[in-house]
């Protein structure tokens, strides 16, 4: 049905206001009423006039809101972030809460993701990964200002019935609707004497109904380390096979929750069953206060242990803890020239707390736990802004130490496949040469090819001083400069919180001296680069 309002007797909006006729003739209409100016003339809107004037108004908001997010830096801290945006609109607020790394593992970018759970599109809060607990309790305060009850969180064990079963877009595409892949085999990529252990790992899709392209993200759902979980099942002091909504409390603790850092909710729980000096422990940690200072320590295990010998009933423990988030790795490998295989570059995370090692979960699922001929639940998550220039015969230049290598031997290997002549220029890193460079084989055979043009390498701890892929990068700047001048588009890939900036640092210095630029002209060089997609980023 459409709608034509009649034209109110006194216009309040802008010419230039982003509103079509129609929209200014209703908000005018509006605003006279609600300042009691006369006569609106108002006729109420059909509510699909309505939703088409809200989505309009949204619009405009959105354009309004074009504020730079400078917030969006993944090396700020959380409540400077939170300052920045302060005053701003609630969804602005939430973007700010968010991790700022775009990394894709809650399935989409932040802005979406707060745009998400702004509109209600999307009910769980506790998706972003790199922001951990602080995000999920900011968004939590936040979301309390639209008046309406913090949503549930994801359930913590469904049972398999009560996954999601109709999932949005194709199979083994998102995180909502992932499918099978064989895993194939491991090699270590580490020779004797590293600190790394670090592992190529390549997997079957001819199975799987999936394709990928360079640039990609793999999305892998891990099962948690089984001594971990018989150690969880003994804390809590029942039988492996105690029924869990009809599955076994051993499978809902292997593959359905998360048994790394103790989330609020565990030790909300703890609050309501312990007393005197416990429960006030138990309560401030749950508001993420740490009365102890043992709070980064405490994973769901030494969660029990400290509040042993009082153990929760199992059934309100799962439904207490966090479930199990899949974890997303760069893939290595292109589709061109290793059709129906997909591979991995994966650093495995372990550490030492006490007397306890403690296990990144998906890293060591991949790196020593998932048996050659395994199907494994995955998917792929598109790249956004995260490829091969379309001209093939453009110039790249690849940043990546340690793992981030991973999507620069999947762009050469493409490169070769697809025989683009543009020039290929690597800088890889990593903390020693004898061993810890990754595929050296390979790109020797590549440079010998004249596939890989040219290969720069800092070996961090090799010298007397710390020497990083930017030093490099300083050496060589007046050649690099001249890549960029013919129209080079720069990569980099692999740690967020330090490295990238300090690359994109050089990056502006190099520029800037042999561009003969200012540090503020330097800087817009840059910016300009990365709106125009020339400058990628990949980093975790
Ligand atoms: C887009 C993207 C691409 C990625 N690509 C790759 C890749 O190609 N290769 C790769 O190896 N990784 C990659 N990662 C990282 C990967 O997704 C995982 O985050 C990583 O493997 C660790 O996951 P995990 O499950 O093993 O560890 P988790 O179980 O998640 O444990 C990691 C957590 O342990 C804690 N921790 C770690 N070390 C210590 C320490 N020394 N002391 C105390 N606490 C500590 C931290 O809280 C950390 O967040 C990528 C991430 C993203 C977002
Ligand atoms: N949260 C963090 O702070 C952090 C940092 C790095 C990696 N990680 C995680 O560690 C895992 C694997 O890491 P990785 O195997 O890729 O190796 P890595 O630990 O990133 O190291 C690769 C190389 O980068 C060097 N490096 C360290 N700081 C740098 C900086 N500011 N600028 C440039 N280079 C720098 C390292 O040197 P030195 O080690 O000798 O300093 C090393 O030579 C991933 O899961 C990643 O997420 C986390």
């Amino acid at each position: 049905m459409t709608h034509n309002p009649p034209p109110p007797k006194v216009a309040l909006l802008p010419e230039t206001a982003p509103f079509t006729p129609e929209q200014r003739a209703w908000l005018d209409g509006f605003f006279v009423a609600a300042l009691g100016l006369g006569d609106s003339g108002i006729t109420p809107l059909s509510p699909q006039d309505s939703a088409a004037l809200l989505a309009g108004v949204g619009a405009a908001a959105a354009a309004e809101e074009d504020d730079g997010a400078p917030w969006h830096d993944q090396t700020m801290p959380l409540n400077e972030r939170l300052k920045l945006a302060e005053g701003r609109p609630l969804r602005r607020r939430m973007m700010a809460a968010m991790g700022q790394q775009d990394c894709g593992q809650c399935g989409y970018n932040c802005q979406d993701y707060a745009d998400a759970i702004f509109s209600k599109k999307e009910a769980k809060l506790n998706l972003c990964i790199p922001g951990g607990k602080d995000t999920l309790r900011t968004l939590k305060v936040l979301y309390g200002e639209m008046g309406a009850p913090t949503p549930t969180l994801m359930p913590a064990a469904p049972e398999p019935a009560l996954l999601p079963s109709a999932p949005a877009g194709a199979v083994g595409r998102s995180r909502d609707n992932p499918t099978e892949a064989v895993f194939v085999s491991r090699t270590l990529l580490n020779k004797a004497g590293s600190a790394k252990e670090t592992w190529h790992l390549e997997f079957d899709l001819t199975s799987s109904g999936i394709d990928y392209e360079v640039g990609d993200c793999f999305g892998i759902f891990p099962a948690n380390d089984p001594t971990l979980v018989a150690s969880v099942i003994a804390a809590l002091g029942v039988p492996a096979d105690f029924p869990i909504k009809g599955r076994p409390l051993r499978d809902v603790l292997t593959d359905t929750v998360a048994l790394g850092l103790a989330p609020d909710s565990l030790f909300q729980l703890y609050s309501y069953i312990t007393g005197g000096d416990r429960r006030q422990k138990a309560k401030a940690l749950s508001s993420g206060e740490d009365p102890d200072g043992d709070a980064a320590t405490l994973d769901v295990l030494a969660a029990m242990e400290k509040f042993a010998p009082v153990r929760p009933d199992p059934e309100a423990f799962v439904e207490a803890i966090e479930p199990l988030q899949p974890r997303l790795f760069s893939i290595s490998s292109s589709i061109k020239s290793n059709p129906g295989r997909v591979s991995l570059t994966v650093d495995t995370v372990h550490y030492k707390i006490g007397k306890r090692t403690r296990l990144g979960v998906a890293s060591t699922f991949l790196g020593a736990r998932v048996v050659p001929g395994a199907p494994v639940k995955v998917y792929v998550q598109r790249a956004q802004h995260f490829g091969l220039p379309e001209d093939p015969a453009a110039p790249i230049i690849m940043i990546g130490p340690g793992t981030g290598v991973a999507p620069f031997r999947a762009f050469l290997h493409e490169r070769m496949a697809t025989k683009a002549p543009g020039r290929n220029w690597l800088f890889f890193g990593h903390q020693h040469r004898d061993c810890d460079f990754f595929y050296e084989d390979e790109f020797s055979g590549m440079r010998a090819a004249g596939a890989l043009t040219r290969l720069s390498l800092a070996w961090s701890r090799d010298g007397a001083e710390k020497f990083y892929v930017q030093d490099r990068m300083r050496e060589v700047g007046r050649d690099l400069w001249a890549w960029l001048a013919d129209g080079a588009y720069i990569y980099v890939c692999g740690d967020a919180k330090h490295m990238a900036k300090d690359v994109e640092r050089a990056l502006v210095d190099i520029v800037a001296q042999y561009g003969v630029r200012s540090t503020e002209e330097a800087i817009a060089f840059v910016n300009d680069l990365k709106k125009r997609h020339r400058y990628q980023q990949d980093v975790y």
